[in-house]
């Protein structure tokens, strides 16, 4: 399989694999690529949802869709800032503001008792003017801290809550049904690959704090984790084509949205693998 590196520490690009038409030695091989460098980028993948349904499935078992989202109850995420009646929408718009929240960093569903495993992510129709995605391998950053807060962290767990990341956008955009689905929950703050055994530092906007710190020690070391993400050599950028599908590893990745020209229209749309082998606790 043909690919090249996206980022000098992660990603790839490969090439020549269409998804609707690939054979179990490809998938295979996409698995094993998937859980060595984190990240991958398909171009032109012109699919529809069941396609994209049917490959997402070979990396485990499908998210269904939580309440307040485009999507809620299927296995799919519209991110869109369209109406049902596919107009833009205007900035104050809930669609605007999940937008906004998800140009935080963040792991997906870090807030779940079973947080994300891959999110696969295919853009329909992407805007020309900003809206790139941005990734960090958390690896990489565990293997760039000093040795005293790589231990520290291997014995530190945080708290995770989705109305905390709404909470720096607007408050009032989280409902009830989600506060009532999605409490605080517990989950370590390095993550240890069980393919490889590579520690990746876990921790996004959901993070509240953490625990067994007091207020003023957990807001001091997750500022300092997040001025130390904050480093454009551990970025990598992705511009959109329309019909690119990035496949990325939330146990290893954080990742962003960038602003765009509101008044373009964006549809992507995500399918995203249960992390079930991990399992946070309820505070
Ligand atoms: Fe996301």
């Amino acid at each position: 399989m043909n690919f090249k590196k996206v980022h000098p520490d992660f990603g790839i690009e490969i090439k020549d694999i269409k998804i609707n038409k690939i054979n179990h030695q490809e998938i295979t091989e996409i698995l094993n690529l998937f859980e060595e460098y984190s990240l991958i980028v398909l171009k032109n993948q012109k699919i529809t949802n069941e396609e994209q349904l049917d490959f997402a499935k070979n990396f485990g078992e499908l998210e269904v869709t939580k309440p307040g989202t485009i999507g809620s109850n299927s296995n799919l995420v519209i991110l869109t800032n369209m109406d049902e009646d596919g107009k833009v929408v205007d900035d104050s718009h809930k669609q605007a503001k999940n937008d906004r929240a998800n140009q935080q960093w963040h792991s997906d569903s870090s807030f779940k008792i079973h947080p994300a495993h891959a999110s696969i992510l295919n853009g329909r129709t992407t805007p020309k003017i900003g809206g790139s995605t941005q990734f960090i391998c958390m690896r990489n950053i565990y293997k760039r801290l000093d040795q005293s807060i790589q231990k520290q962290l291997d014995n530190l767990d945080a708290i995770h809550h989705f109305a905390h990341s709404r909470s720096k956008i607007d408050s009032s955009m989280v409902s009830q049904i989600e506060l009532d689905k999605f409490p605080p929950v517990i989950h370590p703050m390095v993550k240890i690959n069980p393919v490889n055994n590579k520690k990746a530092v876990y921790f996004g906007s959901h993070t509240k704090s953490i625990k067994n710190l007091d207020g003023d020690e957990s807001s001091k070391l997750l500022k300092y984790l997040n001025d130390f993400i904050n480093n454009e050599d551990y970025i990598y950028s992705h511009k959109w084509d329309d019909f690119d599908l990035i496949i990325w590893d939330n146990r290893s990745m954080l990742h962003r949205g960038q602003p765009y020209d509101v008044t373009e229209p964006r549809y992507l749309v995500r399918a995203t693998v249960s992390d079930t082998m991990s399992t946070g606790t309820y505070l």
